[in-house]
């Protein structure tokens, strides 16, 4: 009795995986694009820099003689010149209280710590000064020119504790805190190097500093320029600071490595969300034009744009973004590397403001939570996405039904693509969007649809797909075949007509 009603019962159960299907649609290769490994290639034009910087070096370590304090209208000699090297800025005269201009006394302190006892070196060609510390004595001082560094080749240094503020006369294209290699670094970069052709050279590290940090420092930028400039140095620390007013770029790094920015807040206007004035709001909070740097537990809460980057092998870790919003042309995270990504933005926060992608080639989002309608955009330039990983996320949003990940093919659609996984985030009030999916469907006939356009990222691609057909009609086994894949719709079809259900997984992201 059991037994006959187990054949009765008796499912029919086909299952096809059907990876030789991928070879009736277009497979394109993926462009062999393996320029070495995070950096950028080592040209004359690097060359170039490095003689530039070393004659530059030259010529500040003289110019900074200058600015050294004369005994004549010296103050106080810094404090342990024997054995603790603490430069205090009030030491050298600046104005703690911030009304008057402290530009020449900060210089004087920062020539004087540099010029001070050093041990041996870093990186060949950056002097060692062992951790000699400028302090601004919990001070507010107001700054009229960029502070530049005032020789490069110089490492292990510390400034510290303390704000400064940009005069009504600040230069608008200068940063407070200018680690350039000197105040003519912009203008040679503008000549390509040129004008330093038949210069004497002498030895130099080919990066301009190593090792610098800059910590609990309020920066406030007065609507005049950007906060922190970082050119082609290694090893340098922000830490807590906070960088505000600024019109251009809070803290820009330009080539160069390993520039780690933590525990810092950033905007431009100082608001804590939902300002009147945000539509209004411009500059971009961080730049990162280099390689290898971090930024880590880092709060922007005004910009038009948060963070942009052009340098590969940069990490995101703990952004909490809320600069202007999505809704009024703002973006959290721009990443403009189209062809070679390589960042990792994971454990952060996308607040009302999204993430724009060119062409992303590596790229990993994960864990990290998006809120008010916040969206990822890949952005086609040349039709490529390759290698890249959106799981393991949270979108929230205001059930307008916002795709979680968007395409943006206003310049072509994308045409390579492979290894995208976009899988595993959970959605709510916002339109999941995937790479992967699963569906299933029930009919009485012969031919069952699946149709998977609300939920595949890309139109008209399925890679792979298996399927299932099951059916509880009386001892019958139908033939059924996958029929068509096309439109993103699953077509399975049976000779005969049988009431089934049949269960379809599709993949948009693997070739093999
Ligand atoms: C610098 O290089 C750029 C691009 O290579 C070029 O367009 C520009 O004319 C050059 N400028 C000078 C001053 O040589
Ligand atoms: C935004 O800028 C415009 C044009 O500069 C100005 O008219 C407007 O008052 C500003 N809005 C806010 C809220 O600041
Ligand atoms: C399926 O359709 C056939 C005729 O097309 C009908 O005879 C049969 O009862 C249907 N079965 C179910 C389960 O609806
Ligand atoms: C597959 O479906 C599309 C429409 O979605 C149709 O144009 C095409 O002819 C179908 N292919 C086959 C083999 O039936």
């Amino acid at each position: 009795m059991e037994a006959t009603m187990a054949i009765k019962k008796s499912l029919v159960i086909w299952t096809f995986i059907l990876t030789g299907l991928a070879t009736f649609f277009e497979v394109v290769p993926v462009l062999a694009d393996q320029s070495p490994v995070g950096h950028f290639s080592m040209g004359p034009h690097r060359e170039n820099m490095r003689k530039m910087q070393a004659f530059k070096a030259s010529l500040i370590r003289h110019d900074s003689v200058s600015l050294a304090p004369s005994p004549s209208s010296a103050p106080q000699p810094p404090e342990g010149t024997g054995s603790a090297r603490v430069y205090h800025v009030t030491s050298y005269g600046g104005d703690p209280t911030g009304k008057t201009d402290s530009t020449v006394e900060l210089l004087r302190a920062l020539s004087a710590a540099l010029q001070g006892p050093s041990e041996g070196s870093l990186m060949e060609g950056i002097t060692n000064l062992g951790g000699v510390q400028v302090d601004l004595d919990g001070g507010n001082y107001l700054i009229s020119q960029p502070l530049h560094l005032p020789a490069a080749g110089v490492g292990n240094l510390l400034i510290h504790g303390g704000t400064l503020r940009a005069s009504d006369d600040f230069p608008m294209d200068g940063y407070m805190i200018d680690l350039s290699g000197s105040s003519l670094a912009n203008k040679d970069q503008e000549n390509n190097g040129t004008s330093m052709e038949g210069a004497q050279l002498s030895s130099s590290s080919s990066y301009n500093y190593e090792y610098i940090t800059l910590k609990n420092l309020l920066l406030d930028s007065n609507y005049r320029g950007g906060g922190i400039l970082v050119v082609n140095s290694l090893r340098t620390s922000i830490d807590n600071c906070y960088i505000a007013h600024f019109t251009t770029t809070g803290i820009e790094v330009r080539s160069g490595h390993e520039t780690y920015i933590r525990n810092s807040f950033l905007g431009q206007h100082i608001t804590a969300g939902g300002d009147p004035g945000e539509r209004n709001f411009s500059g971009t909070a961080i730049n990162l034009m280099g390689n290898d740097n971090a930024l880590t537990d880092v709060i922007i809460f005004s910009a038009a744009i948060g963070v942009m980057i052009s340098g590969q092998a940069n990490t995101l870790s703990g952004v909490h973004c809320y600069n202007k919003a999505t809704g009024f042309g703002g973006t959290g995270i721009y990443l403009k590397l189209p062809g070679l990504t390589q960042t990792r933005i994971i454990n952060s926060y996308l607040d009302y403001t999204g993430i724009v992608a060119e062409d992303p080639v590596q790229l990993l989002i994960s864990n990290s939570f998006f809120l008010g309608d916040a969206y990822i955009v890949l952005k086609s330039i040349n039709g490529v996405v390759n290698g890249v990983n959106i799981v393991d996320n949270m979108f929230s949003g205001s059930g307008k039904g916002l795709g979680i990940v968007q395409l943006d093919q206003s310049n072509g659609p994308f045409k390579n693509i492979d290894q995208v996984v976009v899988d595993r985030n959970n959605v709510r009030g916002m339109g999941i969007k995937a790479t992967v999916a699963k569906g299933a469907v029930q009919g009485n006939g012969s031919s069952w649809t699946v149709d998977f356009n609300r939920v595949l990222l890309f139109p008209n691609l399925i890679r792979h797909v298996q399927y299932s057909l099951v059916s509880s009609i009386n001892g019958a086994f139908p033939n059924h075949v996958l029929r068509n894949v096309s439109e993103n719709r699953v077509v399975v079809e049976a000779d005969v007509s049988v009431p089934a259900h049949v269960f379809v997984t599709v993949d948009q992201g693997v070739t093999d």
